[in-house]
């Protein structure tokens, strides 16, 4: 059953899910401090972080109570974990990077409206100059209200064009980190 704001069931994830990604973001943000995962299930995604961010602190934030119990067992004095209620993330706020990938992407009936929202909630916990990282999404950041406060920050992978999850839409694989502007 999903939890209430659950925007996807599934929890599957795995350690460096998403390699050329978190390289790309890595290099744009070499020093970064603070980072969220959001959507972390059971946590190998902070781990994956911390390895790419040796600086930072990694937060790891699910809806998921059951994921997040077993999340705590990777828990580190770099790593912890929170349940991802917006109270509780927007008190961390003015994250360097905010990392969000294949959360947003229900296979039911998922509006865009529904993607945007929580897009929108996401890009106020990155601080100005800080990365928002959304990949593996039903919907593009880009096509939000918010996209122009960034800048695409480009990602080599080794194809020119992927298929977005409803396996029809294509998109360009740069489409993922986005750089908010400081002004
Ligand atoms: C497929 S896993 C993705 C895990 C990891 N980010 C990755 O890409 O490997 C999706 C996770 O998003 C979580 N999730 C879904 N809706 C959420 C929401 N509104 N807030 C926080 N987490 C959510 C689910 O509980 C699940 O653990």
């Amino acid at each position: 059953m999903l939890h209430p704001g659950c925007h996807q069931g599934p929890n599957r994830t795995a350690l460096n899910r998403y390699p050329e990604i978190f390289a790309a973001a890595a290099a744009a943000a070499p020093s970064a401090r603070r980072i969220l995962s959001f959507g972390c299930s059971t946590g190998e995604e902070c781990i994956t972080l911390a390895d790419y961010f040796p600086e930072a602190q990694i937060i790891g934030a699910d809806i998921n109570p059951v994921v997040l119990l077993r999340a705590m067992k990777h828990r580190s004095n770099r790593i912890r974990f929170v349940y991802a209620s917006d109270g509780i993330l927007g008190r961390y706020g003015g994250f360097d990077a905010v990392f969000c990938m294949a959360v947003l992407r229900s296979t039911g009936h998922y509006p865009f409206d529904s993607f945007e929202e929580r897009a929108l909630f996401l890009e106020t916990l990155v601080r100005p100059g800080g990365l928002l990282v959304i990949h593996n999404s039903r919907y593009r950041f880009g096509d939000t209200a918010r996209r122009c406060s960034y800048e695409v920050i480009p990602v080599t992978a080794p194809r020119s064009s992927v298929l977005l999850p409803d396996g029809v839409t294509t998109a360009e694989p740069d489409g993922s980190i986005f750089r908010k502007l400081e002004s």
